[in-house]
């Protein structure tokens, strides 16, 4: 979800007005994926890296996840969203880090889609706490080096037992993953769009989920038509 801080530019608003649309375009981003029946949609809404940011960005972005985890809760949990947490824990504040425990232990039995929301999330970060958790399991003989695989790894990342996603869409015009799921991006498809993340609504979600249907996806092999 990028381009909030250059929509609220445009309109010479500050950029916290820019993100408070960005939320407005989340619920309808989940709506959409609901009436599309996508099983998981992830949404990237606090980088690792945008610690960066002016404390008083910061501050706000911090402000507006607790405003939609207090105000969009309930209305989720009743759409049967079940909602997980990717990301680092340990240096957030502690009523965050609360929400975001409430969040997932509300909804955790809901089966009609899940949400993933990356919240000081960073794809190396990520890698790093898994190694150190597959490392304290081979110190303590839970694992054994010849065991090691990609399930391994898979297993033990902040997205365990969720599936690698198959399209990853990025608005705002930038030609990056800015450390995005990076592992799990092996074949995914991507989407690159123009418009700004205000901007994103249910037309440009549809269009772009319709354009990806029509991709060819190898995974290293050859084409459908070409085997059959
Ligand atoms: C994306 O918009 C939102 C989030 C992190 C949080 P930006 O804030 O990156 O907006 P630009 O890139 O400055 O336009
Ligand atoms: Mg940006």
């Amino acid at each position: 979800m990028d381009g909030n801080g250059r929509w609220a530019k445009a309109r010479g608003l500050p950029r916290t007005a820019g993100h408070r649309r960005g939320v407005e375009a989340v619920r309808e981003a989940v709506r959409t994926a609901a009436d599309l029946r996508i099983p998981y949609l992830t949404l990237f809404a606090f980088s690792s890296e945008n610690w960066n940011r002016p404390a008083e960005e910061v501050r706000d972005l911090m402000g507006l996840l607790k405003l939609f985890i207090r105000r969009d809760l309930a209305d989720l949990h009743k759409e049967g969203v079940r909602v997980r947490v990717i990301g680092a824990r340990d240096n957030l504040a502690a009523d965050i880090r609360a929400l975001l425990e409430e969040a997932e232990s509300l909804t955790r039995d809901n089966t009609n889609m899940t949400v993933v929301v990356a919240f000081n999330y960073g794809a190396r970060d990520e890698v790093a706490r898994a190694m150190r958790r597959i490392a304290e399991k081979l110190a303590s003989g839970d694992v054994s080096i010849e065991e090691l695989s990609v399930e391994t790894l898979d297993q033990h990342l902040d997205t365990a037992g969720i599936p690698d996603p198959d399209l990853i869409i990025r608005t705002s015009g930038e030609l990056r993953l800015s450390n995005f799921l990076l592992w799990q991006a092996a074949y995914s498809e991507f989407a690159f769009l123009p418009c700004l993340w205000p901007d994103f609504d249910r037309k440009t979600f549809q269009d772009v989920v319709e354009e990806f249907a029509t991709r060819d996806r190898r995974f290293g092999g050859i084409s459908r038509e070409i085997a059959s």
